[in-house]
């Protein structure tokens, strides 16, 4: 046939094969690409999706400086076994605010995106402290000086300026009472400021200990994660 033997010449010209596979691979490519040059946001807004608070930050730097993300993923994968055991996947937009994020590859240990409110706070605290005590097999190691570690927040505003920098919208407000909104959401004296500048902020003491220590602030974000957006009322933007 005419067309195969036309084929055969390209399959039996090395050159001739190369130069065409480039041409092909450079049009993928163009299609592939050009059009994110001209989107002006390829996340899709999400509502509900808001900055860190000052606690839930502190938390995050601890679970980054500690290196969870050696063995915990944040990324639920639109895979139908991951979602039926950690819930709806992952939305780009739910981790715009991470700097640096924690998709992650390694799970040695469950995806932790949507750990928020699946336990209590005295679970998470005595699973931190020794971990064996509530999953006898675990082989997670024990973080229980983080419950002696107290944190002030004197420096959370600066943290916050540096991530406002790199495009994480806090608000002067926000920036302002960055301490203070700190210290509130780990103790409740009974402000609801800090509900009102981060909604869906959990505000109480979370390790049972009226000092404010990096536990607090690890518990804070771990029951923040993955509970910012309502999947019972969210529908994907179909247009993109
Ligand atoms: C050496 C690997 C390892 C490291 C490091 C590690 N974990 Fe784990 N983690 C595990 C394993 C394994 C499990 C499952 C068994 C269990 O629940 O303890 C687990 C479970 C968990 C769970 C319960 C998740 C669920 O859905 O049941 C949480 C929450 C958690 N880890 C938080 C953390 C935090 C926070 C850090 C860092 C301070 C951390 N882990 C560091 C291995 C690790």
């Amino acid at each position: 046939m005419a067309i195969l033997d036309q084929h055969k010449k390209i399959e039996t010209n090395a050159t001739l094969l190369l130069a065409l596979s480039f041409v092909v691979v450079t049009i993928g490519g163009i299609v592939e690409i050009a059009p994110l040059f001209y989107l002006e946001n390829t996340i899709e807004d999400v509502e509900g999706m808001r900055p860190y608070s000052p606690l839930e930050l502190a938390g995050r730097e601890v679970y980054v400086r500690e290196g969870c993300y050696v063995c915990h993923s944040q990324m639920i994968r639109p895979m139908r076994d991951e979602v039926e055991r950690y819930g709806h996947y992952s939305l780009a937009a739910e981790s715009q605010y991470d700097h640096p994020f924690q998709w992650g590859s390694k799970r040695t240990g469950p995806d932790l995106a949507r750990v928020g409110g699946r336990y209590s706070d005295e679970w998470h605290y005595d699973h931190l402290v020794n971990p064996q005590s509530v999953v006898p097999q675990s082989i997670m190691p024990s973080y229980a000086f983080l419950a002696d570690n107290e944190i002030t927040g004197a420096r959370i505003g600066d943290l916050m300026e540096t991530h406002a920098f790199v495009g994480v919208p806090y608000t002067e407000e926000q920036l302002e009472l960055a301490s203070l909104d700190f210290i509130e959401q780990a103790t409740d004296f009974g402000d609801p400021g800090v509900v009102e500048r981060y909604p869906g902020a959990q505000q109480r003491d979370f390790d049972g200990n009226p000092a404010v220590t990096e536990m607090d602030a690890l518990i804070a974000y771990l029951q923040m994660l993955g509970t910012l957006v309502d999947f019972s009322t969210f529908t994907p933007d179909e247009s993109r």
